[in-house]
């Protein structure tokens, strides 16, 4: 397998990024990043999430922040959504493109949504079938594909076994999370390896989270595999609300450093991708997690 010479960044900080910050992040702000994270050239960034504020509060007023973008048609905004609850919110807010989730650790789904792996393949059944139903695009993730914070190694088979079961449901993209960013390379290539056995790799995207420092290592591992979606969050900006100790994705800026090097085109201009991570830095109060971001700055 040859590496890609294109690779799609999927921005996930305001979603991502900003469900695991302390501080509230006004509607406002929120926007202003989105607007200056399209700006940078980024094709998709996902926006929010309708779930429950009980349980992300950061999450709560997405509607207000998916409906104050000034959207561009070439852009993807996607919104994540747990049930029918989230999917209704979805709708009534005129989302285009959705983003469900399940895991591939029973420990890890109890936490994070409150019931079994089955139970939420049968909930996210009846979402998938009326998003279709309305035309919405879905794009699946998988969390823990790598490890899971609380039962340790996770089988591989479960992993391919619920990215078939989410590419049924009509998933046209499923996004293979390393929640923890436990993961090291010859891993992700073999969890890679397997999944792509039920599910084309041009349908699946790396989404790694770098507590571990290892996640450059491991995308830059799976783009042997064909990897060609990139999951990334801008200042390395998060974490998991449910998975204690989990950091931020790996860095925006770290991987178009990487991948501009590499001559892979993306579409995305470092400078003002910068600026966009100096915007939320700023508000947050807070030095940048990316390397690149903090090496490019005071060059
Ligand atoms: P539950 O408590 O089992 O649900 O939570 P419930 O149906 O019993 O409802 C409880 C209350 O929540 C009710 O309100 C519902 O109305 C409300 P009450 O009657 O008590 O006032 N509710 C909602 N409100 C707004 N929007 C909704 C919604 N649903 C119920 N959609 C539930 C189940 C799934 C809702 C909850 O566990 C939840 O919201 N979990 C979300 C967890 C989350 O957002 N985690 C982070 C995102 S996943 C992630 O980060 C991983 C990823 O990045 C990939 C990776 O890195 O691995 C994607
Ligand atoms: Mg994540």
């Amino acid at each position: 397998m040859t590496i890609p010479n294109s690779v799609k960044i999927v921005e996930v900080g305001p979603r991502d990024g900003l469900q695991n910050e302390a501080q509230s992040v006004p509607v406002e702000v929120k926007i202003v990043l989105i607007e200056k994270l399209v700006d940078a050239g980024l094709p998709v960034v996902e926006s929010g999430a309708f779930v429950s504020p009980k349980w992300v509060p950061q999450m709560a007023a997405s509607d207000e922040v998916f409906k104050g973008i000034h959207k561009r048609a070439d852009v993807t905004y996607p919104m994540l959504v747990p049930n029918m609850k989230g999917l209704d919110a979805a709708l009534a807010a005129g989302v285009e493109e959705i983003a469900i989730f399940a895991a591939a650790s029973e420990t890890f789904s109890q936490k994070n949504i409150n019931c079994s792996i089955g139970e939420s393949i049968e909930r996210l059944r009846r979402v998938t079938e009326k998003a279709s139903a309305e035309n919405l695009r879905i794009r699946g993730y998988i969390s823990c594909v790598l490890g899971c914070p609380y039962e340790g190694e996770v089988s591989l088979d479960t992993v391919a076994e619920v990215a078939a079961r989410l590419l049924d449901q009509g998933c046209y993209e499923i996004s293979l999370g390393d929640t923890t960013g436990v993961g090291t390379p010859a891993k992700a290539q073999a969890m890679v390896e397997r999944v792509s056995g039920v599910v084309p790799v041009n349908q699946l995207a790396a989404h790694f989270h770098d507590t571990y420092g290892q996640g450059l290592a491991n995308l830059h591992a799976v783009l042997q595999c064909g990897i060609s979606v990139i999951d990334s969050s801008v200042a390395g900006l998060g974490g998991c609300p449910y998975a204690k100790g989990a950091s931020g994705n790996v860095a925006t800026e770290d991987v178009l450093y990487m991948l501009d090097g590499m001559q892979i085109e993306t579409g995305v201009d470092m400078q003002k991708l910068l600026e966009a991570g100096r915007y939320i830095n700023e508000f947050l109060g807070r030095e940048t997690a990316s390397r690149a971001a903090l090496a490019l700055t005071w060059k």
